[in-house]
């Protein structure tokens, strides 16, 4: 049997048999799949699962996410994490309600044209919606390819990277009716059995055609990826309350660091904290540490120094032009709050939400 057919066989009878079913975005619908695909792309499902369910409520189709507000959809997002993905979605709905008529395209070149949609997860919807014969290729699927295929590469590499695209397209199966199997049956391979470390061979479908395995190089591939090097980055924060005990929160740009969400105002040095203070009136005398700590984003280490200020009723008015609001604590849940203030404004100023 030819190597394709053979490696696609056994990955869709081994998925209808062993494989995850019944998630709650396995469906044909699109708009379902779309929103789980971006919300999987860099989150465990495990996560996904406590976030899907109430953001299918709040937005049951692509016309209600198209007309909500940036800040409900960043609210539901908060704690994903890449809030980017969150403000993308919002444009994609956007531009199917308004540049598709309502509908997502049915192929993974239009697809692609949606914000946020890159080859991989066009080619999940379209496999998995419309029978599409086009292959995805995140991480876990590279993992399979390597080790299956012995292939050793640099993982950082475009020639590597097209390599395994053109691995990945000659492995379809033949039958578009196959396709949603076969690309459950690579995610649920690559997370269930042939995973990064202490993977199940011995349950695996490809275990007695799989290169790595015969050569016994399952520890060696894929080849680890050169690590890039994670920069430290001092982040001052002023945490005003007024007299009512609400807080100040200002939206931050939307692109950088916690893009669209809700934050108190941040500075990078002690000083430039002070100058801060100083546009509310506020004195070097009134912040008061509150502790410090890190907090991890992809290439950054965040050195977080939290200053506590306790505003005067006076003070309270004078904003300075910092364009920003008074929020008090029963409404911070309807604001998209970066993780770690969140965890902060509910473990050290108790003010649970
Ligand atoms: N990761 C990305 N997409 C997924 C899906 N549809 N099911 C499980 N894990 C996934």
């Amino acid at each position: 049997m030819e190597k394709g057919n053979d490696f696609a066989q056994r990955l869709v009878l081994w998925q209808k048999q062993f494989g995850r079913h019944g998630l709650p975005w396995h469906s044909r619908d699109p708009y379902r799949v779309w929103l789980s695909e971006i919300m999987l792309q860099q989150t465990q499902v495990s996560t996904v699962l406590n976030y899907y369910p109430r953001f299918v409520t709040a937005f049951p189709d692509v016309y209600a996410l198209a007309a909500a507000d940036e800040d409900e959809v960043l609210g539901l997002w908060q704690g994903l994490g890449y809030y980017s993905r969150a403000r993308n979605l919002h444009k994609a709905a956007k531009q199917v309600v308004n540049e598709f008529g309502g509908e997502f395209p049915r192929d993974r070149l239009h697809l692609q044209m949606l914000c946020g949609v890159g080859r991989s997860t066009a080619a999940a919807i379209a496999a998995f919606c419309f029978n599409a014969r086009e292959s995805i290729l995140d991480g876990n699927v590279k993992r399979v390819l390597c080790r299956v295929f012995a292939l050793d590469g640099n993982l950082n590499a475009k020639s590597f990277e097209q390599l395994l695209w053109q691995t990945a397209e000659s492995l379809l199966p033949q039958e578009g009716k196959d396709m949603p199997a076969y690309i459950q049956g690579l995610m649920d391979l690559g997370a269930t059995i042939c995973k990064r470390s202490k993977p199940v061979c011995t349950a695996c479908p490809m275990g007695d055609i799989c290169l790595a395995r015969a050569q016994d190089r399952i520890a060696l591939l894929p080849r680890k990826k050169t690590q890039v090097a994670v920069k430290d980055m001092p982040m001052y924060w002023l945490v005003m309350r007024d007299q009512s005990g609400s807080i100040f929160l200002s939206k931050r740009p939307a692109n950088g660091i916690w893009g669209g969400l809700w934050c108190v105002p941040c500075a990078d040095s002690l000083t430039a904290l002070y100058e801060l203070a100083a546009l509310f009136d506020l004195p070097a005398d009134d912040l008061n540490a509150d502790g410090e700590f890190l907090h991890r984003l992809t290439h950054r280490q965040l050195h977080i120094f939290p200053y506590h200020a306790q505003m005067s009723v006076s003070l309270h008015r004078n904003l300075q032009g910092i364009s920003g609001e008074w929020v008090s604590p029963q409404h911070l849940a309807d604001y998209g709050i970066p993780k770690p203030l969140h965890n902060y404004l509910n473990h050290f100023q108790g003010l649970l939400f």
